[in-house]
């Protein structure tokens, strides 16, 4: 049955049309140098392109803009999170994202919900939790946030980030403390009780191409499937170096032996870094593009890769500037021209 609901969703996508949304116009009229849109090329190869928002930024309208043209998918940066949906304990807010979820309506887009089980982001009064009122908050967590949305998103990222760096083995965290292993099938299949429809992922970063933390990840959505857990698929999060990108035949192998587990996977928060090589000069600009376009590339090839989105599109809002220091990781600059990265994107969704 999911797997009908994508198809026909990307089907949908294809001729500019979304099952059940309102045909609204979906894309502002083009100013007469504007780029093609990314969302047609991406419906045209059968594919949905997304892209990391926060509500607020929506206001802008030179932001609203270039969103509602270029994308057909977005998630939600950080409002779908536990910590910002329930500060307090017991009293919930979902006004930073409904307000994602109706722009994207109004405008013929899907929605990822991100991430309903992650080890960053929880409120303050998780921690002090007993076992039992843990595995009873994280139930009612999962139930109301996925029923709450039901019906409005695609997917969800139910388990974010749950392999340890180091170890390889699951990440110690106060759901694995108190919970045991079985927090993260647990977590799917309530998931997959709240909202039957919704394709459920797990998401994660440096696992990208093949390598120990690949193979820690292939291992764990392996197991969920060999116990027949209603996982859908894998984020590969993508957050690259221009520097020292991950090599495009691992990419490649590493989704194809995802997608032979009967999986979908997709690029999930895709950013290519260039300020540890010197900035944003004309040469690392244009390798940033070829990283993108090689590696947005892959997902293009592997018809198990339904989806390819960036965490955010424009250089004006990055999470890097807080990690990392100036750069400049996005396809647009902080002015919303687009840059040489734009155009390698373009290029992939456009097999040219
Ligand atoms: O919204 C509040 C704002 O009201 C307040 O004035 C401001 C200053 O304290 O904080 C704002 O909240 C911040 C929020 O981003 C929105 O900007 C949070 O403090 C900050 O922790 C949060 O950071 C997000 C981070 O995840 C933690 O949730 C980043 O935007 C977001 O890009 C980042 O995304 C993660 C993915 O979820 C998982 N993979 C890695 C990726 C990068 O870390």
């Amino acid at each position: 049955m999911k797997r009908a609901v994508v198809a026909a969703v990307l089907a949908l996508a294809a001729c500019g049309h979304t099952a059940g949304a309102p045909t609204a116009p979906t894309t502002p009229p083009p100013a007469a140098n504007e780029p093609d849109p990314l969302r047609a090329a991406a419906g045209a190869a059968g594919k949905l392109v997304g892209t990391a928002v926060q509500s607020a930024f929506l206001n802008d309208s030179r932001y609203a803009a270039v969103f509602a043209r270029h994308f057909d998918y977005v998630t939600a940066e950080y409002e779908m999170k536990w910590d910002p949906i329930e500060r307090t304990r017991g009293s919930e807010d979902f006004s930073g994202g409904d307000a994602i979820a109706a722009f994207a309506a109004a405008r013929g887009m899907r929605v990822k919900g991100h991430a309903l089980v992650w080890h960053q982001a929880v409120p303050s009064w998780v921690g002090g939790l007993s076992a039992d009122d843990l595995r009873t908050e994280v139930e009612r967590h999962i139930r109301s946030v996925a029923s709450h949305y039901r019906g409005r998103v695609l997917a969800w990222d139910v388990v974010n980030e749950a392999i340890d760096d180091a170890t390889l083995g699951l990440r110690d965290s106060t759901f694995r403390q108190k919970l045991g292993d079985r927090y993260i099938a647990d977590a799917f299949r309530i998931a997959h009780d709240a909202d039957p429809q919704a394709l459920l992922f797990y998401n994660d970063y440096g696992g990208e191409a093949l390598g120990g933390k690949s193979d820690a990840i292939f291992a764990l959505v392996k197991g969920l499937v060999d116990q027949g857990v209603p996982i859908d698929g894998v984020g590969l999060q993508m957050h690259v170096r221009a520097g020292a990108p991950p090599d495009e035949a691992g990419v490649a192998a590493n989704m194809r032996r995802i997608a032979a587990l009967g999986l979908r996977v997709n690029i999930s928060e895709m950013d290519v870094r260039v300020g540890d090589i010197g900035g944003a000069t004309p040469a690392n600009l244009d390798r940033q593009r070829s990283v993108y376009r090689s590696l947005v590339a892959v997902c293009v090839a592997e018809p198990a890769c339904h989806a390819a989105t960036f965490w955010g599109f424009t250089d004006a809002h990055s999470w890097i500037y807080a990690a990392y220091g100036a750069d400049a990781p996005l396809l647009f600059d902080a002015q919303y021209a687009p840059k040489p990265a734009f155009s390698g994107v373009l290029d992939a969704l456009m097999r040219r």
